[in-house]
């Protein structure tokens, strides 16, 4: 059946409204220093861990978001000779690991087990106070590592 001409609707014109003007770009909310070990982590482990000489490691995951970390340790008379990590984590979780390994690397088991997320923050010249957690995730990691290595099963 073919439709009558007269009955038919008309095709909506294309918008031809001018685009909306473009957002403002988000501001970037990390420090410089977050911004380079985001992109260039110390001490990240990469390939597999049969690439790394370790005696220590240990395994977290935050419960809330869903991020987790892996760390390895290279102990010698109870200092961290060495130290490597990887995650599945959020931007502030790599940035604060990477700076973490950095102040951890050389330290004395408890020494480095007292780092705390207000060092890591000062050493990366700050984080958003809504991202500081991020900043756990390595050192929960690192004191299950510790724990591993003085109490292995
Ligand atoms: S959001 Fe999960 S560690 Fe940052």
């Amino acid at each position: 059946m073919s439709k009558n001409p007269k009955t038919l609707k008309p095709t909506p014109a294309p918008n031809t409204a001018p685009p909306e003007a473009p957002a403002q770009p988000t501001p970037w909310a990390y420090s410089e220093q977050v911004k380079a070990h985001f992109l260039e982590p110390k001490n990240f482990l990469m390939g597999d861990e049969s690439q790394f000489d370790f005696n220590a490691k240990g395994t977290v995951g935050n419960k809330i978001c869903g991020d987790e970390m892996t760390m390895y340790l290279k102990i010698a008379q109870g200092k961290i000779q060495d130290i490597r990590w990887r995650t599945y984590g959020c931007a502030s979780a790599i940035a604060s690991t990477s700076a973490l390994s950095e102040l951890a690397k050389g330290q004395a088991l408890d020494a480095a087990l007292k780092i705390t997320p207000e060092q890591i923050a000062d050493y990366l010249g700050g984080l958003p106070e809504r991202k500081f957690h991020c900043s756990v995730l390595g050192s929960e990691a690192l004191a299950e590592a510790v724990d591993a290595y003085r109490n292995p099963k």
